[in-house]
């Protein structure tokens, strides 16, 4: 195993997350772990080698974070990253001085002195046949004198040092930052430090992911209860499924329906988790009481605050019967987890974001909150070793407050009914329809699909009669982190098709329009 330690960069998680995906298992530990605990997570001689995080501190700064001294003592491989680096060379000897100027961003690195971490791995070789690496630098301070014994690695005009190595003690450290994506090699520079250089096997994999979840979660709770707040979404039910098969019957979830979810969605959770899984489910119908309080509210934000308060009001009632429970757990994902800087003892607090609107703390429990350190990716792929449906793990998201910001204007129980039926009909068709050129259905080549209900009426005709109904929009894009957006150039064929049969399978609509516009200007949702 590889461990991780902190020094409060904001791309910590990435490196663990590049070591998973060479197939090797790494925990990541604030920096400031004692000998002792190093000592004895060495004992076993399972670790292999340690990774020393970038960091927001200056190592010229007393009082700044250092690495413990008995790690450059354990005989394993030692890698810093950027503060990590820095923080390697003063301990070991080196200088480390204030850089004039910030580098910030794409910089081009020439590899030297052919170490084993970089061998083998260039982006391209200049006409002087000298081997360069397109990397992602973050830093003001640099190491200017290496300490005994390492050798130069890796050089930029504006970084003299920007890579150094040991060999004989299998010391390396980097200035740039290997585990983002930018840096185009990176994933291969890791890659050969913990398999060729710290002797990893490729053998960790998701069902050792699971096993090690399992007992983390027995460990922290004990005998406790436990209470989750099913929204059906992907990561509260990957967490819900991860949770039961650690503690099984002392979970309970509590699934609010708000009346405002898509066809169907209320009885497929309720068959998935308590038929087929076996989950402790309470299911709350409280459309009735959502309705109520959204009669006559038309402002998007104001409807969403309502939405959000009642959620909060009916979960608080349903866990406060559940007498035993001293833990909440969330669904909270890496990218969930928001860095604020400036704070605390590492440079960094950590603020978690509640996708159901943040449930109070006036509950008194404690959080467990088991996905905390993956990404969706990571997640969906956890969720189907769980053994949960393909399909549910792989849907699109779907806002908080439903089908409530997807009815413009007021909620009523009678629009939710048609929007929902016109919605159904879209997705089916969505997944029915194959793009010839992929081979992939139209739901998985867009990132969010949905129907929209206006409460506008237009004149049609159906047979020979006039109507005078409501018109549904179509929504579907494309995006990879859903804050720009494209609309989907969606066969016209297949919107010809999904228009046909909401006109003619739901009384109440009679026309359909697609919407084409891009984020910016418009949102994904209408309102
Ligand atoms: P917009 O409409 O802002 O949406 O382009 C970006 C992404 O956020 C989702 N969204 C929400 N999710 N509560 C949520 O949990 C909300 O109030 C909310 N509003 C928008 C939206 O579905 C899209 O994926």
């Amino acid at each position: 195993k590889i461990l991780i330690l902190d020094f409060g960069s904001q791309v910590t998680q990435l490196i663990a997350r590049r070591v998973r995906d060479s197939g090797v298992f790494s925990e990541v530990h604030p920096y400031d772990v004692s000998d002792e605990f190093i000592a004895n997570y060495a004992k076993d001689g399972a670790l292999r080698g340690v990774i020393l995080s970038g960091g927001p501190n200056s190592v010229i700064d007393d009082d700044t974070p250092r690495v413990p001294q008995s790690v450059f003592e354990l005989g394993v491989p030692v890698l810093g990253i950027c503060y990590g680096m820095q923080a390697m060379a003063a301990q070991l000897g080196g200088e480390v001085e204030n850089g004039k100027l910030r580098e910030f961003g794409y910089a081009e690195v020439r590899a030297r002195g052919h170490t084993a971490l970089f061998n083998g791995i260039s982006d391209f070789v200049t006409p002087e046949g000298h081997g360069m690496l397109k990397v992602w630098m973050s830093h003001g301070d640099k190491v200017n004198v290496m300490p005994p014994g390492f050798k130069l690695m890796a050089s930029t005009d504006n970084c003299p040092i920007a890579g150094m190595a040991d060999e004989e003690r299998k010391f390396y450290a980097v200035q740039f930052h290997p585990e983002v994506t930018h840096t185009e090699q990176g994933k291969a520079i890791l890659g050969r430090f913990v398999h060729e250089i710290c002797g990893c096997k490729s053998d960790w994999n998701m069902p050792d992911y699971i096993a090690e979840a399992v007992t983390a979660i027995r460990e922290q709770v004990g005998s406790d209860d436990v209470i989750l707040g099913l929204s059906g979404g992907v990561d509260s039910s990957v967490a819900a499924a991860l949770i039961h098969r650690a503690i099984g019957d002392q979970l309970t979830c509590v699934f609010v329906d708000h009346g405002l979810l898509r066809l169907g969605e209320g009885d497929m959770v309720m068959d998935m988790f308590g038929k087929n899984l076996g989950v402790k489910v309470i299911r709350v119908d409280a459309g009735g009481q959502f309705m109520g309080h959204l009669a006559g509210v038309t402002d998007p934000e104001a409807k969403r605050k309502i939405i959000g308060r009642e959620f909060v009001e009916v979960f608080q009632l349903e866990a406060g019967k559940i007498e035993n429970a001293k833990w909440l757990a969330q669904g909270t994902i890496y990218p969930d987890v928001i860095e604020s800087a400036g704070k605390g003892k590492k440079g960094h607090t950590i603020k978690s974001h509640h996708n159901v609107g943040g449930l109070p703390e006036t509950l008194n429990l404690k959080l467990l909150e088991p996905l905390r350190e993956l990404f969706k990716d990571e997640v969906r792929e956890l969720g189907v070793a769980l053994g949960l449906p393909h399909d549910m793990v792989y849907r699109h998201p779907f806002p908080g407050p439903g089908l409530g910001v997807r009815i413009l204007g007021e909620v009523k129980r009678e629009f939710a009914d048609l929007l929902r039926r016109a919605d159904a009909i879209f997705i089916e068709e969505l997944r029915n329809t194959v793009d010839i050129n992929s081979s992939k259905n139209w739901y998985e080549l867009t990132s969010q699909a949905f129907a929209v209900f206006l409460p506008v009426k237009s004149v049609g005709v159906m047979g020979d009669g006039r109507t005078y109904e409501y018109v549904v929009a179509l929504r579907a894009v494309q995006t990879q982190d859903f804050m720009t957006a494209h609309w989907a150039h969606l066969p016209h064929e297949l919107l010809g098709k999904v228009s046909n049969r909401i006109i003619n399978e739901v009384r109440g609509i009679n026309r359909v329009v697609y919407d084409i516009s891009g984020k910016p200007p418009a949102t994904i949702e209408w309102e």
